[in-house]
């Protein structure tokens, strides 16, 4: 294990009827809020009516930045940013999914800058102050909620980028499961697999003696597969979306990955191919990683051995560890194709034409992963393996 330090400033506020915290949350910070929400989905769930209530209940004085795409992007943010600079925003109230978190934490952060905010997210420039922020999750997937990370695309040059910083952990997260009961099937698919990628890839590691953390880890996963198609058929099921909103959170708030530093290469190498043909993060992640553990399965069989043992079941008996981590990953595409989650990058029409330009993009900050650095090459044999 190596050393470390843990933080997490967020206060996260869980369950049913938390909303009304928003009226004591949020006046400590001052009445000028800009209230920022996606395209629409918590104007037709009727959260939109709930939220503004409670903030009149303190007389806020309330700004609205709507329209935060999935895949959030530089322009967007930046009319945030311009709204909070010219009306002396006290504090700033994201609505929704991980898009419009990640969108407020650069509004957050780009609002105490004087420079261009795509700086940040390129870092050449380094977040030291941002306006207080908070959130009401809508969607179970990124972590986003109680992490400090934000993830950018600058639309026009095909850029998706991730960054952060300590000032750019949500104050407060308040997460109703019931907020959750209007996610659509695909995309409450996309944020299972996107929360068992996050355990996957805290648990591909070189580091020694991580026992705990294991088997929190392989917990995570257990959890989800014994939940996931339970949920699938009970959409409005409180606690099967309770689980899946806790897993959500805990599979990225760093409280599984103390003591060592996962790998990270397949978040890349989706980031690339959603900046270029904008797909959802956990369906791009449903197709790569099952490819990326068969490519790098070589460097430490024991460890694909042990997730397929204690994760998948898979009988080790007379077989070696590469042949049993094969079965573990074999299983993992089997379970994720039968909750509904596409396997091929063509499921999204996506064929080689543009291999070059994802691993270009892929590779703009050089070799990548902890695990095992991936160089161009092998960039190209998990994309053109997963066409
Ligand atoms: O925009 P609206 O109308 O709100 O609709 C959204 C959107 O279309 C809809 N939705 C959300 N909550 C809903 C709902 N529809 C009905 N009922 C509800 N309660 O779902 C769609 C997808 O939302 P989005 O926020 O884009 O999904 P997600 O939470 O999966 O976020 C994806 C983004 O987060 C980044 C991804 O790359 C992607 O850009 N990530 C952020 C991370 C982080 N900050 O830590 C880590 C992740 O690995 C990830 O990269
Ligand atoms: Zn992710």
């Amino acid at each position: 294990m190596e050393n470390f330090t843990f933080t997490n400033p967020t206060k996260l506020i869980f369950g049913k009827g938390q909303l009304e915290q928003l009226k004591t949350e949020i006046p400590q910070y001052g009445n000028n809020v800009l209230l920022v929400y996606g395209g629409g989905s918590i104007k037709r769930t009727g959260l939109y009516e709930k939220v503004i209530a409670y903030l009149k209940e303190f007389d806020a004085k309330v700004f609205e930045l709507p329209g935060v795409e999935p895949n959030p992007r530089l322009t967007t943010a930046k009319k945030g940013i311009e709204i909070c600079k010219n009306e002396g925003v006290d504090f700033i109230l994201a609505v929704g999914g991980g898009s419009v978190i990640d969108c407020t934490k650069l509004i957050a952060a780009g609002s105490k800058y004087d420079g261009d905010a795509w700086d940040l997210v390129t870092k050449k420039a380094f977040a030291t102050e941002a306006l207080p922020f908070g959130t009401v999750l809508t969607l179970a997937a990124t972590g986003s909620e109680m992490n400090s990370g934000s993830v950018i695309t600058n639309w026009e040059t095909k850029e998706k980028y991730g960054w952060g910083s300590s000032v750019t952990f949500p104050t407060f997260s308040i997460l109703d499961p019931v907020y959750t009961y209007t996610v659509p099937k695909d995309q409450t698919i996309y944020g299972m697999v996107d929360m068992m990628s996050h355990a996957f890839e805290h648990y591909f590691h070189l580091e020694e003696n991580t026992p705990l953390q294991d088997r929190m880890v392989e917990s995570l996963l257990q959890t989800v597969i014994d939940t996931a198609p339970k949920l699938l058929n009970d959409l409005e099921n409180y606690e099967y979306r309770s689980t899946i909103l806790y897993c959500g959170t805990m599979a990225l708030n760093g409280m599984l990955s103390m003591g060592y530093r996962g790998d990270w290469a397949t978040h890349n190498l989706e980031h690339a191919v959603s900046a270029v043909y904008d797909i959802p993060h956990g369906g791009g992640l449903a197709i790569l990683f099952p490819n990326w553990m068969k490519h790098n399965l070589k460097v430490k069989p024991e460890r694909f051995q042990q997730m397929a043992v204690r994760v998948f079941g898979v009988d080790p008996q007379g077989k070696t560890a590469e042949e049993a981590g094969l079965e573990g990953i074999e299983k993992l595409r089997e379970f994720w194709m039968s909750i509904g989650a596409p396997s091929r990058l063509a499921d999204y029409k996506i064929d080689d034409s543009q291999l070059e330009l994802m691993a270009d993009k892929a590779m703009v900050n050089g070799e990548f992963g902890n695990f095992k650095k991936l160089n161009k090459e092998d960039v190209l044999a998990i994309y053109r393996a997963s066409l």
